[in-house]
């Protein structure tokens, strides 16, 4: 089972200058939960938005083409397959715009949390097509803005 999550906003924007779009109090405690113990898999510019380093307690497998690169705490792969084949735990794919590109053919979950709201963007998460079922869909709100826990499996 290969798992997308990402957090979109009303156009499926997803970043802006290397940043989040927006902080979600409840979607950083669940991204927690649903990874740890598992492998992330993400593109370099992902991997340096992080603000710590690697995610702590998962397997963190980072996607370049830079043959020289090394990361502390960190497993390199030079393609997305590559990246799939090192992974020793459940695969959650975290971004960011290029690699969910590469993998929504091979994802069988997507999870998405759908921000109701719009903000400037300079990256996008993907279109994707009705091949993909949605199975649950679970409303929140913040302060700011609703947003809704959206799963979907590829029928
Ligand atoms: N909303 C969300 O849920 C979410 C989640 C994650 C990220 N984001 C946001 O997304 C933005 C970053 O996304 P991005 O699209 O700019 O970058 P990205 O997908 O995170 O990383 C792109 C990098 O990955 C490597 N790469 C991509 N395709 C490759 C391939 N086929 N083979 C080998 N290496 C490959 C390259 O690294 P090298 O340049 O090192 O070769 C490329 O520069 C940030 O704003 C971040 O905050 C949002």
């Amino acid at each position: 089972m290969i798992t997308i999550i990402v957090a979109i906003d009303k156009k499926r924007g997803i970043g802006n200058k290397g940043k989040l779009l927006a902080y979600i109090p409840g979607d950083l405690p669940r991204f927690r939960k649903l990874t740890t113990g598992n492998t992330v898999i993400m593109g370099r510019k992902t991997f340096d938005s992080l603000p710590n380093g690697p995610l702590p307690n998962r397997q963190n497998i980072v996607i370049t083409r830079n043959k020289d690169l090394k990361i502390k705490g960190a497993e390199i792969a030079y393609s997305l397959q590559e990246a799939i084949n090192k992974s020793t735990g459940k695969i959650f794919i975290i971004g960011g715009g290029q690699i969910y590109e590469d993998s929504l053919e091979i994802a069988d979950r997507l999870l998405i949390t759908k921000i109701n709201k719009q903000f400037t963007a300079d990256t996008y998460f993907p279109e994707f097509d009705d091949t993909w079922k949605l199975i649950s869909s679970q409303e929140n709100e913040c302060d700011d803005f609703t947003y809704t826990y959206d799963t979907y499996e590829k029928i």
